[in-house]
């Protein structure tokens, strides 16, 4: 193997807070084996435009505690196409990257699968989102300040819901997957949920809504963006038509899920797994994800990551057909 002299990062894909602690791991472990650091900028599309900046250890001070990507972020459709990821290879080289690492979710994963296969680059990849919907790793960067975000809006919610005898139907984020729905349920303590992986969720929320307590007035029930009943609006109105004497409110949470400083939770894991993807460049690997199982660091091949879909964790769904 030749030496590595140049490491590239970059961010794609939906922001998750704890990137930047990732991009700081980075530059500071490849520092410290004297390798060089290039921050591509957007993503994908920064890389396509040649939108580089070389990294030092200073540049990364101070970031650790910040949400977003100080590196900024894209969904780029360019880089799907094979002239997209050539254009892409062709500025590593005249940059003089050898390795590229991209912090990300599945979708970015697709593109960097690929684009490794296809020339020959090196491409580690970290999991970053708030939907820790990616095969392979329990942990995904973000997903622990997104679930806290959402406990704390919730929990006021909950204050003005009991206040007024309402029921809310709440949103959350994680595109076709209920993980953060699940978890966010849980940790709620909510009397409803509703994910795409379970079908037939409605009907039995009106059944527990019809069964319970007089004094019990008010109720949150968590719905997953990705929820195939409808939207969170129609699920509402679907309810409201079955309950008409009861006062429904619709609160979406949005993009406050994704910002926020994040929690020292993600900020540790974040690192290890920045420090993690450097340390697998020296180690040769050429086409995998570093992700976390049982707390510890795995190496698991891109290929397998995007071909994979992620199961919900059985023991916390049936804990939450439990609680609910
Ligand atoms: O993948 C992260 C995520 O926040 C999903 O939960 C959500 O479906 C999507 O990104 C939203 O994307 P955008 O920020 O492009 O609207």
């Amino acid at each position: 193997m030749e030496k590595i002299q140049k490491i590239g990062v970059l961010t794609s894909g939906g922001d998750a807070p704890g990137m930047n602690a990732a991009i700081r791991a980075i530059t500071r472990s490849a520092l410290y084996h004297n390798i060089e650091v290039a921050g591509i900028k957007r993503g994908y599309q920064g890389l396509l435009e040649n939108d580089i900046v070389s990294l030092t250890k200073y540049d990364v001070s101070g970031i650790l505690g910040l949400g977003g990507t100080i590196l900024k972020t894209a969904r780029c459709k360019e880089f799907y196409t094979y002239e997209g990821r050539k254009k892409a290879y062709e500025n590593l080289k005249k940059n003089k990257i050898d390795a590229l690492i991209v912090i990300g979710g599945d979708g970015s994963f697709k593109g960097a699968a690929e684009f490794s296969k296809e020339f020959d680059i090196t491409v580690v990849g970290i999991p970053g989102t708030i939907d820790n919907d990616i095969y392979g790793t329990e942990y995904t960067i973000g997903y622990d300040t997104a679930i806290n975000t959402v406990v704390e809006a919730v929990d006021k919610i909950r204050d003005t819901a009991n206040a007024m005898n309402r029921i809310f139907f709440v949103e959350v984020m994680g595109k076709e997957s209920g993980f953060l729905a699940l978890q966010s349920a849980i940790a709620c303590g909510a009397e409803g949920l509703l994910i795409p992986e379970v079908p037939g969720q409605f009907e039995k929320l009106c059944k527990i809504m019809k069964q319970r307590d007089e004094l019990h007035k008010s109720s949150i029930i968590i719905v997953a963006e990705g929820e195939t009943e409808g939207t969170t609006f129609e699920i509402a109105e679907k309810f409201k038509k079955e309950f008409p004497d009861l006062d429904v409110r619709t609160t979406i949470l949005g993009h406050v899920q994704r910002g926020g400083s994040p929690t020292a939770y993600d900020r540790i894991m974040s690192s290890r797994l920045g420090n993690a993807a450097v340390e697998a460049i020296l180690d040769d690997q050429k086409s995998v994800m570093i992700g976390i199982v049982n707390g510890n660091i795995v190496h698991v091949p891109l290929d397998k990551v995007i071909k994979i879909k992620k199961d919900l964790d059985r023991e916390l769904l049936h804990l939450s057909n439990i609680l609910i």
